[in-house]
């Protein structure tokens, strides 16, 4: 598009006859690890002021409502290619010290199994459990789901019942594993082997409980050498057995290269469109009735290169551990890949942000003290808010600039979800740091009449972020000036912003 140098430029055609596909709630999932103090003086941490009975602190727990997850992974990541199940269930005097591999920490099981139950309930989310398939198989997994889900009458459902909890938990949603591509897993297989292992295991958890659907790992990251053609031997071997392949993904600014960051969500669409792809190539291999979904069950912004792991602290409780504090930048990118999961609707059936508290997260507590709002965290309240409904089937035009990793790519970032019949979202992201953005929106279609808000997320500091002592230094503003014309809207998006323009049909 034709642009003056100083100012970009959008338009796009939002029309309910067109969608993508209703959005699957668990779009809005976040992840609970083992690791660093996510859960020890994160989630649980008995002797805070807040704390209930349950050890669980309220003031995190309001926030976890407030961010409107809808599910939470748990226990890991990298942690549970070693864990124990049986470590963290029973008399908590009792309970086993272990030292953690993953993470070189010292886990001392006083949260396990059942405190994270009681975590989903006060929290309201429902839970998807991963297994550990690295340094165990599939009997340890039976085991697990029959202590879980079993009503009673059987060794282990009657242990759940002594540990005071008569009926079963019914965790429909289990991970087989957690990145066993990858050479740093415990327990670390080939594709041959995995596959042969996570169909076995899936068959045996059907075999146990019916109701369960099974999320095969896909790869850890699409730079992995073993990209697709993973999760083309897996489904070789998994494809009958499994209903969900997973993705994982995390991104960061490398030498200021702030272009590139802001279009990371390019790559992730990359992804989601080429695992889409192995799993239809597989499918029509094996003739097979079943469509396979994906589960994102990892995302976020991670500086994983400012990481050394050599000066990190080693067989600690709880240490401080991927503790990254997140710009307004990173809140953008947060926002452009909550875009890129509603544009794939249709496939993508879960997502996790990883983590959930304190470890690269949208959440950050401090010891006995306060808890506060990351940036990253207002983007995904947003989409998680009003992103529920069908998103509607957009083709945008924009300005477009050059990136060093992706080429030329759109200045505007956006995705339109009809919330109901009078409402309709639009997220859109002005990847541009220093223009801002003419959006142009004809909704004619939908009968659009009023803009109700336009919330947005910016500050001419891209560096900008909260801390314990600046909580709320950056939060979202209110902008006037955003107006619907005979069903066409215009709207003026601050360069490098996140943005919620919400349009009702109603008079
Ligand atoms: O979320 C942090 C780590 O990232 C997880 O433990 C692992 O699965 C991934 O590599």
């Amino acid at each position: 598009m034709n642009a003056h140098a100083d100012r970009a430029e959008a338009e796009l055609t939002v029309d309910p006859a067109f969608a993508v596909g209703e959005v699957d709630p668990r779009l809005f999932g976040s992840f609970v690890e083992h690791l660093g103090r996510c859960v020890y003086t994160g989630l649980h941490e008995p002797e805070h002021p807040t704390a209930g009975a349950d050890g669980l602190r309220r003031d995190v727990l309001e926030l976890v409502r407030e961010l409107g997850v809808t599910l939470v992974r748990y226990p890991g990541g990298n942690f549970v290619s070693g864990y124990r199940w049986e470590d963290g269930v029973g008399q908590v005097a009792e309970r086993p010290r272990r030292l953690d591999p993953a993470w070189r920490s010292i886990e001392t099981n006083e949260f396990g199994l059942n405190e994270f139950m009681r975590f989903t309930e006060v929290a309201g989310v429902e839970p998807m459990m991963a297994l550990n398939l690295g340094t165990r198989g599939p009997q340890e997994a039976r085991e697990l789901l029959e202590y879980c889900n079993h009503p009673g009458g059987t060794a282990w459902s009657e242990l759940r019942r002594s540990h005071g909890v008569p009926e079963p938990h019914g965790i429909r949603l289990w991970c087989l594993g957690n990145e066993l591509d990858g050479p740093w897993q415990l327990g670390h297989k080939t594709a041959e082997e995995y596959g042969r292992v996570a169909a076995e295991a899936a068959r045996i958890m059907r075999m146990t409980d019916p109701n369960v659907r099974l999320v095969a790992c896909g790869s850890s990251n699409s730079s992995m050498p073993t990209f697709a053609a993973w999760e083309g031997t897996v489904l070789q071997h998994a494809y009958e057995h499994v209903d969900y392949v997973s993705l994982h993904a995390y991104y960061e600014e490398v030498d200021g290269d702030v272009d590139s960051f802001l279009a990371s969500a390019e790559d992730m669409a990359h992804s989601i469109d080429s695992v889409v792809a192995t799993c239809d190539h597989v499918r029509a291999k094996l003739r097979s009735k079943k469509r396979l979904q994906l589960s994102f069950d990892e995302w976020n912004v991670w500086y994983r290169r400012r990481r050394d792991p050599a000066t990190e602290p080693a067989w600690e409780i709880a240490p401080r551990l991927l503790e990254d504090s997140y710009t307004v930048t990173d809140a953008v990118v947060v926002g452009s890949l909550l875009v890129t999961l509603l544009r794939h609707c249709d496939r993508v059936a879960v997502a996790c942000l990883a983590q959930l508290v304190n470890v690269i997260a949208p959440i950050m507590t401090e010891p006995g003290g306060a808890a506060w709002r990351q940036t990253t965290f207002y983007p995904f309240a947003d989409a998680a808010r009003h992103g529920r409904g069908r998103v509607l089937r957009t083709e945008p035009r924009s300005t477009r600039h050059e990136t060093a990793d992706y080429g030329e790519v759109d200045l505007l970032h956006s995705a339109a979800v009809q919330e109901d019949d009078d409402t309709i979202t639009l997220f859109a992201v002005n990847r541009s740091t220093n223009r801002p953005l003419d959006l142009v929106a004809d909704l004619r279609a939908a009968g659009a009449s009023r803009v109700l808000e336009h919330r947005v997320l910016t500050d001419t500091d891209r560096h900008a972020r909260n801390t314990a002592r600046q909580p709320d230094r950056v939060r979202p503003t209110r902008l006037t000036g955003a107006s619907i014309d005979r069903g066409v809207l215009t709207a003026a998006l601050p360069p490098l912003s996140w943005n919620v323009l919400r349009i009702t049909a109603a008079t």
